[in-house]
């Protein structure tokens, strides 16, 4: 099984028209036994695949060659026993918050590598808002 997580940029996209994306991409992700979730706000997209290396292998550089994003920089791609993640689709939480996510997970996979804690990756894990908010008062100063 493989882990893949990326950032990338959709500054021309619309809410909806990223919407149609992925409920397309629910359906053929199920079909291709991967699960995982993708964040969209204020034009920029992060995305949690993990599933079958073989299907990551075919899906992937489809996905990242799509020319309704771009700038796309790879935050995590790692082996991992088993998915985390039983089905696919969107999550109201930051982009970041899901790359927090998707290191924490490859942290605690690849144990020894990280210099937090298990308390601190409990808590990325749980998804806390507070990064979200941080973003956000750092936009309006
Ligand atoms: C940000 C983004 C994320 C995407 N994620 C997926 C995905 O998880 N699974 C998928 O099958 N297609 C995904 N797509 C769509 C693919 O890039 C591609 O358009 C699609 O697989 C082609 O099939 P179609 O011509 O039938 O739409 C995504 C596209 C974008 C722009």
């Amino acid at each position: 099984m493989r882990h893949y997580c990326y950032t990338s940029l959709a500054p021309d996209l619309g809410d909806a028209e990223f919407e149609a994306i992925i409920a397309r991409a629910h359906q053929r992700n199920r079909a291709l036994a991967i699960g995982g979730i993708v964040s969209f706000r204020n034009g920029v997209i992060c995305q949690i695949l993990e599933g079958p290396a073989k299907n990551l292998e075919v899906l992937v550089p489809v996905i990242l060659a799509d020319p309704r994003h771009c700038g796309v920089a790879t935050i995590s791609d790692a082996r991992i026993p088993a998915i985390g993640f039983a089905d696919f689709g969107m999550v109201r939480v930051s982009p970041l918050d899901v790359a927090l996510r998707s290191i924490a997970i490859i942290d605690r996979i690849g144990a020894g590598r990280s210099k937090s804690g298990p308390a601190q990756l409990d808590l990325v894990l749980s998804a806390p808002p507070r990064s979200v908010h941080l973003l956000q008062s750092a936009g309006a100063a």
